[in-house]
């Protein structure tokens, strides 16, 4: 069964929707570790509450965050992990997580990328103007919010929204296609193919969810 790391810096919410994909039996996979950088996380008492082992591994122990990424790297193949979830996690990963787990770590962005990458990808949506925004699953690579994408989900954006507002209308569709990524990866039906992803036999779960690569 796919082991699957999860990496959180906050709430935890898409945490607590992949936990829940697993736990009705959605998925066939399970968690073998979530790590936090931030000791007042609450992904922390999901993990609790669902028995989920955790570490909490502060980067200021770190010389450098090379060194920091290279720890994470070892905890997770300490345990077998072979999918690395980024779910809120505020950070951008460097190369030694990146080389350990090539093509193998997922992250979840609040906005349609390549549109509003960085950490505030609802507000500069509202600020912008944008008519539609929403959330994009993909791979990492180097960059920020660059790697190749997966699933993408859109909502519209009226000229009363704010960034409450927005993140609150974007989380809900989050919830969905994460767990429908990692679900995906685990029966084996994504294939990346230069920067984009071809997904095996793929059907809508969504109307909402727009996969370009597909349709
Ligand atoms: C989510 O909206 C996620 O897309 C975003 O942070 C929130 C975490 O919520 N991630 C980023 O902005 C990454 N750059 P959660 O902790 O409840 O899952």
């Amino acid at each position: 069964m796919l082991k699957i790391g999860v990496l959180a810096s906050g709430r935890g919410s898409n945490f607590q929707a992949l936990i829940d994909s697993l736990e009705s039996g959605k998925i066939n996979a399970e968690i073998g570790l979530l790590i936090v950088d931030n000791q007042n996380a609450y992904a922390i008492e999901r993990a609790k509450k669902h028995s989920i082992e955790y570490l909490y591994i502060d980067p200021s122990n770190y010389p450098t965050k090379n060194e920091y990424y290279t720890e994470v790297a070892n905890q997770f193949k300490k345990r077998d992990v072979e999918l690395v979830v980024l779910a809120g996690f505020m950070r951008v990963v460097k190369k030694p997580l990146i080389d350990a787990y090539p093509n193998k770590i997922m992250n979840i962005h609040p906005a349609l990328l390549p549109s509003f990458p960085g950490l505030h990808g609802q507000k500069d949506a509202v600020d912008y103007g944008v008519r539609i925004s929403g959330c994009t699953v993909h791979f990492i690579d180097e960059g920020i919010d660059s790697g190749p994408i997966i699933i993408q989900a859109a909502v519209p954006v009226s000229f009363e929204d704010n960034e409450e507002i927005l993140s609150q209308r974007i989380l809900e569709l989050e919830h969905k296609i994460y767990p429908e990524a990692v679900k995906l990866y685990s029966e084996g039906r994504l294939k990346i193919e230069g920067r984009r992803v071809r997904v095996l036999n793929f059907k809508l779960p969504d109307e909402r969810i727009i996969n370009p690569q597909i349709v």
